[in-house]
């Protein structure tokens, strides 16, 4: 069964009441559910993954090898994330890192991402849809055969 790594990191398991006037409405069990309509087509399945500190994101990632690809939103480990990153530099597939709100349109210090330089794209600003289209993106950059 091939399978699409949906990784969350800190606080993004509260969204839906995570300051929504930000962050949205919509749930991380509704974004789970989007983003494995959208691979459902090509068979894939999700893989979704939260958790709320660093190590055990490292840990999913290296227990992720054998997915085809990866959407992750780093939370604010984006800032300073340097041993997430590192694992993700090991990581044998294509990564797309999303953000729901634009990061550039807030606080400097979310204006950089430790982890973007290693991602095949990276998508801000596009709340809950966002997700769905790294999805997207991933279904392309495998290709056909995966
Ligand atoms: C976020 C943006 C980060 O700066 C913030 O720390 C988050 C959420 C987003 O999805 O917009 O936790 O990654």
């Amino acid at each position: 069964m091939r399978e699409l790594l949906l990784l969350n990191g800190p606080n993004l398991g509260i969204l839906g009441t995570r300051q929504p006037e930000i962050y949205g409405t919509r749930t991380l069990a509704d974004i789970e559910k989007s983003v494995a309509e959208e691979v459902s087509g090509r068979g894939w399945t999700v893989r979704a993954v939260q958790r709320e500190s660093e190590g055990e994101l490292i840990h999913a990632v290296q227990d992720a090898y054998d997915t085809v690809g990866a959407i992750v939103n780093p939370g604010a480990l984006m800032i300073a994330g340097w041993s997430l990153r590192d694992a993700l530099a090991n990581y044998p597939r294509p990564f797309v890192e999303v953000h729901l709100s634009n990061v550039w349109a807030r606080e400097s210090f979310r204006h950089e991402s430790v982890l973007a330089p290693l991602a095949s794209g990276v998508v801000v600003g596009l709340g809950a849809l966002g997700y769905r289209l790294a999805a997207r993106a991933l279904l392309e950059l495998a290709g056909p055969d995966i």
